[in-house]
Order: C-alpha cells, then structure tokens, then sequence
C-alpha cells in the first residue's frame, strides 16, 4: 500500500550488541565478561565451538559498520556498550581509557552521517569480577550499575540522546538465573529468576532516576528499557486457555514491566499468586517470590521514557496440554502452562523463532493497553537464516514486510511508536547457537580475518523501506537479480 508512510521523523535502524560485534576480548585493556569466561572455560557451551574473540570484528571495523548504515539509508542505530571494556573490574575505581575513546569514535563517525546514535548499557556481558560477587542476586547490584551508568551518561550524554538501561530482562534473569540456557549459568531454579528480576528493575530505576536529576537538565535526552515480548496467544477460546496465556505473558514480561509501566507497581498478581500458592503446595509458608516495599514500589513505577520491544515471535499457551514440556523445573513450572507453536508457522533456522504475521501487531497493542499507552521503540525484529544459505533471504524478506505492516497498522491505531530497529545489522555471534544462525542484513564472512560484509537480498529491500518510507510488495532489488 503505497498510501501508508512511515513519518519523516521516525527512526529507522538496526541493532547490534557488544558481544556479538565487536571481538577484541581482551585489548586495551578490556576485562573478562562472563560470555569471555563462559566460552573459553566451557566451550561446549557454545554449539559450533566458537567464541566472541574475534566475532565480526568491530572493535577494527567500526567506520565499516558505519559505513554499512549510510548503504541503507539508515537514521538510527542502537549498540551496547561492554561494561567490561570500559571499567575492566566492573567497578569505577578503574576507568579504561582506551574503551571510552572507542564508543567516542564509534558514536562521532555516526554523527558525522546524521545516524541517531542509541546506547544499550547493558546487553548480557556482565564484568566476571561483578559475577564473583554474586552478579544480579546481590543487592548491592543497584550501586555497581549506578556507578557505570553515570559513567556512560557522563562520557557519551553530550552527543546520545537514547539509552536503553537493560537489555531484555528476561534472558538475563531466567535465562540466566533460573535455568542454565546462559551465563553465568546460575540455575537457582527456586528463586534466581525472582532476585534478579527485583535487582535488575531496581537498578533500571536508579540509572533512570539519575539520568533525570543529574543529566537530562543538560543533555535533555531519555533513558528507558527493553523488554522481550513475544506474543502468547490461548490454544483455544476457553477461559482456562485464556488465563493460561495471560500469566505466562506476566511470566514472560510482565513480571519486569508491571513494577516499572503499570499504575499500581510491583510484581503482577496473576504472577505473585501463582508462586505463593505452589509455595505453599511445596511447603514453604512465604512465597518464594520477594516483595518490593512501598518505597521501592514508587521508586520504580513510572521510571522510564519510553517502552523498548524486542519482538520476534508467538506461541500458544494452553492450560491443560502441556505439549511441550519444559526441561527443567523452573519459573515456567511456577507458570504451569504448555506453550507449542503449530506445526504450519513456518520456521527459522532458530528453534524459538516461528513467523506468525500479526505477532508484532498483537504484542503492541497488547502492552499500550494494559501499560497506559506508554511511548514505544522497537528494539528489536528479525528473522534467522543458517549459515548456508548464501546471500538470497527471501524469507527474511518476507518476516520484515509483515512486520512493517504490523507498525502501518500500530501507527493508524495511534500508537505512539517513534522507531523500529531490525535485528541486525549483520551478521554476528548468535550466543549459545555460535554462527550456526545468522540474523543480519549482511552477511559476514568469518573465515576472511577482514570479516568481509556483504548485503543481502533482505538489505537492499529494507532500504528501500527505509528510503521511501512505505512498503512496496512488488520491489526486486535489481542488483540481486
Ligand atoms: C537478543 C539478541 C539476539 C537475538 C536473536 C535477542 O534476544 O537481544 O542479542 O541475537 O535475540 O537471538
């Protein structure tokens, strides 16, 4: 529909994450994450073997990475920053110079070619060091976190208008904590997703509140969060099936985005039930899931500017089937419902990852009622490819039109959605997958030490998009042909 645009102002980009881009583990000065300790002590972890080491290198190839933007058009890209790379011991007695002078020089070669710089604080590579003392269960978390963010505000706020504290919460604290999908592979099935949860939000706040009292009178930016949300639908139309969905969408992300968007604050109560009665049914007489007081209620409702999405796919829940069963005892035991996705989505090369066209559009509409119409940025939406598959993703091209259609839709509805990122901009170090699964615009050859990029069908499409501002169905990029 070539009526529908997308606004003059709206900020088109992609992602990109410290881990997954930049290698350099361990140059200038960078200290060991816990990705670094993770791959080099339990390499198995990892399915092809590999590393971040060297990943796509853009610790070197950054005015590339640069460079790539502008071949799209592009007017905003979000990056994280390595906590590690610029305070090695995760603490601020330590600044690391030559990490500070990277992002300055990242950041001014964006700036140069009027590309929205968008700064992630944190996208999973925690400092080991902060690890040894317990990471995200201690409490003491809030004050290690403020110390750095204060850091980045201070050093990048002049020329960043947009930080995103968290990146998905979710995959830090359940993943993290209360499984053992991903480092630091604390698998406190009982509480570690509950802690964290707790400690992540408060900290979010306290960056938040910070940025607002002591940088935003100057700076005059916004600071917010991104939270993972795929769409859970009921199996069926029963009531079960329905409540089913909704406390698994609390498990998933309301359980961070209730203390922070709703009015009331705190854990969501279809959640805080759920838990307090299976500890009971287990003999606890205290939920095992922590409370906030009324103090840390009002500390954390309400903190943050906008609402930052990660979407990329839907499942249905149903209450009684559990189709499949999850592996391990956990918060989705505490949940006790079966999410499947039928077997006619068709697939990625991600296991997690089906296409379910009206996926993005339920999700938002979804939030912006029940979180009061917040403002909203995609953070994330992509689709995976294996590493195989050359440089023609029709596929992908596919995921992204129907997902810009979602965001025509969302924005005749008024939603207040002000950018959209796609997931990524090139191909990178796919976390416990390796580079068996590949997301970017671009391929990137990990074989040629220059780490060669080259566009994909799946780029010149989405530049076009980005270009023109509407989506043309009919568009076959010439240069692919
Ligand atoms: C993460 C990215 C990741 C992507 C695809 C998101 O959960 O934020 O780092 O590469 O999904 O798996």
């Amino acid at each position: 529909d070539k009526q529908r645009r997308f606004p003059d102002d709206f900020l088109f980009g992609a992602a990109t994450a410290a881990y997954q881009i930049e290698g350099g583990w361990n140059e200038d000065g960078k200290g060991e994450s816990i990705w670094d300790y993770v791959v080099h002590n339990n390499p198995a972890y990892i399915k092809d073997l590999s590393n971040g080491d060297i990943a796509a290198d853009s610790y070197h190839n950054y005015k590339r990475d640069v460079e790539i933007m502008r071949e799209l058009n592009l007017n905003a890209y979000r990056f994280s920053i390595a906590w590690s790379r610029v305070l090695p011991t995760g603490m601020i007695n330590n600044v690391n110079q030559a990490g500070i002078d990277f992002y300055n020089n990242y950041i001014d070669e964006m700036l140069k070619y009027n590309i929205t710089p968008l700064i992630t604080l944190y996208h999973w590579d925690l400092p080991q060091k902060l690890h040894e003392l317990g990471g995200f269960t201690n409490p003491l978390f809030a004050d290690w976190f403020s110390d750095y963010a204060r850091l980045v505000f201070q050093s990048f706020g002049d020329r960043v208008k947009h930080f995103i504290t968290f990146n998905e919460p979710r995959e830090i604290c359940y993943e993290g904590y209360g499984t053992d999908t991903k480092p630091p592979i604390v698998n406190n099935t009982a509480i570690g997703t509950y802690l964290c949860a707790k400690h992540l939000v408060i900290a979010h706040a306290k960056a938040y509140h910070m940025y607002d009292k002591e940088f935003r009178p100057t700076q005059g930016g916004q600071c917010g969060i991104t939270i993972s949300v795929n769409w859970f639908g009921p199996d069926t139309d029963s009531d079960d099936d329905k409540l089913a969905a909704e406390i698994t969408r609390q498990g998933e992300w309301g359980i961070y985005a209730h203390p922070i968007f709703s009015a009331e604050g705190g854990f969501p109560k279809e959640l805080s039930e759920r838990v307090a009665k299976k500890s009971a049914e287990q003999g606890y007489s205290k939920s095992r899931m922590p409370e906030f007081t009324e103090e840390e209620k009002a500390l954390v409702r309400g903190a943050s500017d906008f609402f930052g999405v990660n979407h990329y796919s839907a499942s249905l829940t149903s209450a009684t089937e559990h189709k499949v069963p999850h592996p391990v005892p956990s918060l989705m035991d505490d949940i006790d419902s079966g999410t499947y996705t039928p077997d006619e989505w068709p697939k990625s090369s991600s296991s997690w990852l089906t296409f379910a066209p009206n996926s993005l559009y339920n999700a938002l509409t979804h939030l912006n009622t029940r979180y009061n119409k917040p403002v909203f940025y995609i953070t994330e939406n992509g689709w995976s490819t294996s590493n195989d598959r050359g440089l023609i993703d029709d596929d992908r091209i596919a995921y992204y039109r129907a997902a810009l259609e979602n965001v025509l839709d969302l924005l005749d509805d008024g939603v207040n959605l002000k950018g959209y990122m796609a997931w990524s901009l090139f191909d990178n170090f796919e976390w416990n997958a390796g580079y068996t699964e590949r997301l970017g615009l671009y391929n990137v050859d990990f074989e040629d030490p220059a780490r060669t990029r080259t566009a994909k069908k799946s780029a010149f499409v989405y530049k076009h998009i980005v270009t023109h501002r509407y989506i043309d169905h009919d568009y076959e990029p010439e240069a692919m042909i």
